[in-house]
């Protein structure tokens, strides 16, 4: 299923389905059908969520959204996000067909954006659907200059208020996503339950110094702003080694203006760091800053930082983790846990209901955002059965 939902792209050469191409209008049209022909009452919403449900036989029952995105990022891999609501799809499907009814809904929902490619901003889909849809997103403008709210029309831009689910009428929401990193493949699991997705910090750096002649000023005598950002990504590195699940990077490095033979007289960095706890986190932010601030100070440049984003970690519930490791014990496999170092959109429904993640292992060395991100047969059965068991074991014990 993932193979065919990948035939629509606006590539002819690899698979890219931006939010609102005809290529993603069609991947949501195939997602009605699948979802239809499995028995689901289906409907896209006004911002291109992609909605099927199964209905309890309790009119008044909480609604559990198991989900993930069918959106991706250029030339992407088949299953980031993809796996999560074809999974769900077939379990529900399955529950259907053998006519096991749950004391709550069940809403498998194919969330129209998560990556944030066309419009700078992600979590479009999830956004609207937890209420954390910033009504100034409508105003963001395309590449071409296409306004969001001219994208979608003026009626569906007024309908994504409307979209937020209360909590009260949320049982839960369950996500089954690939790892997108190399651990399960390393550590020869199947699958893994996150124990709580990452927040990250996120600042821009600009060093300062002193732009010269690259033949003319002595080593002794510069202000080199690019060997100072050197000494930083190394400070950073050293730093976020110190804790298991701390990580940090510097993705950004540009020296504006910068020549062969000019000595750098600024240069511009980002910084993210992410850990699984928030004080793990920004005791290392706190550190790097430090450091930022004497490296400056010892080469003579200056530096300008600017916080962009702090996302606060995100724990998942205990009682769906041990829903899930019940069911992964169940069929022989020992329990394996992880932080999700990548964002989601299980992130969302934090503070608005119980959420819960299964990872499924990434083969190619866990490449993932790629043609080559891969996952076997083997291993998708093994989420399709966890969630299986999950959604019974929940259904009964509700
Ligand atoms: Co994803």
């Amino acid at each position: 299923m993932a193979r065919r939902l990948a035939q629509y792209s606006e590539s002819a050469d690899g698979l890219t389905c931006t939010f609102f191409s005809p290529a993603h209008k069609a991947a949501a049209l195939q997602l009605c059908e699948w979802m239809r022909s499995a028995g689901l009452r289906v409907e896209i919403d006004a911002i291109g969520n992609v909605v099927g449900r199964y209905p309890s036989p309790a009119s008044e029952a909480q609604a559990l959204i198991v989900g993930s995105h069918y959106d991706t990022v250029t030339n992407a891999g088949l299953f980031d996000g993809r796996l999560g609501i074809l999974t769900a799809l077939v379990v529900t499907e399955h529950l259907r067909c053998v006519g096991w009814r749950l004391p709550f809904h069940i809403d498998v929902v194919a969330f129209s954006e998560e990556e944030g490619i066309r419009f700078s901003v992600p979590y479009l889909g999830s956004g609207a659907i937890t209420g954390n849809f910033d009504e100034a997103t409508l105003q963001r403008r395309d590449a071409n200059g296409i306004r969001l709210a001219d994208l979608i029309g003026d009626n569906s831009a007024s309908a994504i208020p409307g979209l937020a689910r209360p909590a009260s009428t949320l049982r839960g929401y369950l996500e089954v996503h690939i790892e997108q990193g190399p651990v399960l493949l390393q550590r020869d699991f199947p699958v893994a339950i996150v124990s709580s997705i990452a927040g990250s910090a996120r600042f821009s750096i600009s060093i300062n110094g002193v732009a010269g002649h690259a033949g003319t000023v002595p080593m002794m005598l510069r202000r080199d702003a690019a060997a100072a950002a050197a000494k930083i990504v190394l400070a950073v590195e050293r730093r976020c080694v110190e804790a298991p699940t701390l990580v940090g990077t510097v993705g950004q490095l540009v020296v504006p203006h910068g020549a062969i033979n000019v000595i750098p007289g600024r240069c511009e960095l980002s910084l993210d760091v992410r850990a699984a706890d928030d004080s793990t986190r920004d005791a290392a932010v706190a550190d790097i800053l430090g450091a930022v601030e004497k490296i400056t100070k010892c080469r003579g440049v200056t530096a300008d930082v600017k916080e962009i984003a702090r996302y606060p970690a995100v724990p998942c519930a205990q009682s769906l983790q041990s829903c899930f490791a019940k069911a992964i014990a169940k069929i022989g496999i020992e329990p394996f846990y992880l932080v999700s170092g990548a964002g989601h959109d299980a992130g969302m429904f934090a503070g608005l209901t119980e959420i819960g993640m299964l990872f499924v292992r990434c083969g190619n060395g866990g490449v993932s955002h790629s043609p080559l991100e891969t996952v076997t047969e083997d291993d998708a059965d093994v989420a399709a059965r966890v969630l299986l068991d999950v959604l019974v074991n929940l259904g009964q014990s509700s």
